[in-house]
């Protein structure tokens, strides 16, 4: 397996071009079973996740061509099979997003169960009572979700709780269920809002994307014949390297990025003292050299700070001047790198679902892994602060989510480089 070696103690410095958004691309790609003509999207992030997903597509028989742009064009007319085997399901969790499409357009559906996961339990039950509640015949079987429908009526549901890739599928439910469907409680995600408007773009109407409660009128038929869908530009991606840039002292400027969908993640970078300037496609941040400050935080869904960026909270507080608190409501068990920064001499003490971090002068460079995504980006991040040598082992989680990062922070001037296996 891969590993990550990096020198800490370079200040970042440079411009970045941040790729398109993983979260979002995921969904799309899924939503194109939905379309009778063939679709093509554009901005897709190349990335580990995503040659999953067209490979798990390519087995149902649905006809993909990819350009060296990876625009990436999606017929489903040729689709055989309404399977998701176990073996990829494991490797990515959010293939149940296939669920909710091939149900709604195909009128069956056999998916492996996700199974837990590094960072908690993740239950999909509030998508299959969804599916459920519009009219499919749904069992556990094996292992397998087995869903049948003959068409889908639409119907008013209130999600327990707030979940992004649930409300996603049931919004590809419904767009093609009979009926109107209303989802409350519904996830407010940028990435929910960019699926919504992919499938408005072939003739869905979903109304209220963005909001908690989506109204969605089914159509008989979406078709995204001649489409070109960019997808939105990623937000975590765009969070983490702002983050590396404060950590280091540095300053750099991220392109092709979408500021007002970082809210969250700004405050808290300007309260640790960071200058951030910003347009409507830019951001710029700029530490003047200074340690920041430490912030505290707690995650929740969107527009509330992203649960997907507090391990890199977590290390910027490592090394920042102050103590704070870093709550984590979203998933039970995300804080699989504290252990790991304690190898390399952070102060963390965990209570529960808080890590009460106390920022000290110096880590030191360590061998580390982690055995979730953003966790090990955080480690990365850690280790361009470390003195000496960090070695990241597991890359490959780093690999499912973030584009040739290693060649983006040597772009940077970081000094890190890849170890093949
Ligand atoms: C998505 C993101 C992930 C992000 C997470 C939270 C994708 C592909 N992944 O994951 O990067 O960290 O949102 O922002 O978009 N839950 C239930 N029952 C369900 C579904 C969820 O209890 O049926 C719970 C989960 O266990 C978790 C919470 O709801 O505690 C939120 O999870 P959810 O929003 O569903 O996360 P994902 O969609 O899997």
């Amino acid at each position: 397996m891969d590993k990550l070696l990096i020198s800490g103690g370079t200040p970042l410095s440079g411009d970045l071009r941040v790729s398109g958004a993983k979260n979002a691309a995921l969904p799309i790609l899924a939503g194109a079973l939905l379309s009778e003509g063939a679709v093509t999207i554009g901005n897709v992030p190349h990335l580990h996740d995503i040659t999953t997903t067209m490979e798990l597509l390519g087995r149902m028989g649905v006809h993909l061509v990819v350009d060296e742009k990876l625009n990436i064009e999606v017929d489903a007319s040729t689709i055989k099979s309404f399977y998701a085997p176990y073996e990829m399901v494991k490797t990515m969790r959010a293939s149940i997003l296939v669920l909710g499409p091939l149900v709604a357009r195909f009128g069956r559906a056999e998916v492996s169960l996700p199974g837990g996961c590094a960072i908690g339990t993740r239950p999909v039950n509030l998508h299959l009572q969804g599916l459920a509640a519009m009219g499919a015949d749904i069992s556990v079987r094996n292992g397998y979700i087995h869903a049948t429908a003959k068409r889908l009526k639409g119907c008013r549901l209130v999600l327990d709780q707030i979940t992004v890739t649930g409300t996603e599928n049931l919004m590809m439910a419904a767009a093609l269920a009979e009926g109107t469907t209303i989802i409350e409680n519904a996830a407010r995600e940028p990435e929910v809002v960019d699926l919504a408007d992919f499938l408005n773009e072939m003739g869905a109407k979903v109304y209220g994307a963005g909001t908690d409660i989506l109204e969605i009128e089914g159509v008989q038929a979406l078709s995204g014949k001649g489409l070109h869908y960019n997808i939105l530009p990623d937000r975590i991606e765009s969070g983490t390297y702002l983050v590396a840039a404060a950590m280091t002292g540095g300053r750099i400027r991220l392109k092709n990025t979408r500021p007002d969908l970082l809210d969250a993640v700004l405050i808290k970078l300007r309260e640790a003292g960071a200058h951030i300037d910003c347009g409507e496609n830019w951001i710029e941040l700029d530490m003047r050299g200074q340690r920041p400050k430490s912030v505290s935080l707690r995650t929740a869904p969107y527009p509330a700070f992203p649960t997907d960026m507090q391990a890199q909270f977590t290390a910027m507080n490592c090394i920042a001047e102050g103590t704070a608190t870093i709550t984590e409501t979203v998933f039970e068990n995300r804080f699989m790198h504290v252990q790991e920064m304690q190898r390399m001499g952070a102060n963390i003490k965990l209570e529960s679902n808080t890590a009460i971090v106390t920022g000290v002068s110096r880590l030191t460079g360590a061998p580390v892994m982690a055995t979730d995504l953003r966790a090990s980006a955080s480690l990365v991040l850690a280790g361009l602060v470390a003195e000496g040598q960090t070695i990241v082992e597991r890359i490959y989680h780093i690999d499912r989510g973030y584009e040739c990062i290693e060649e983006k922070l040597s772009q940077l001037g970081a000094e890190i480089k890849r170890i093949p296996s």
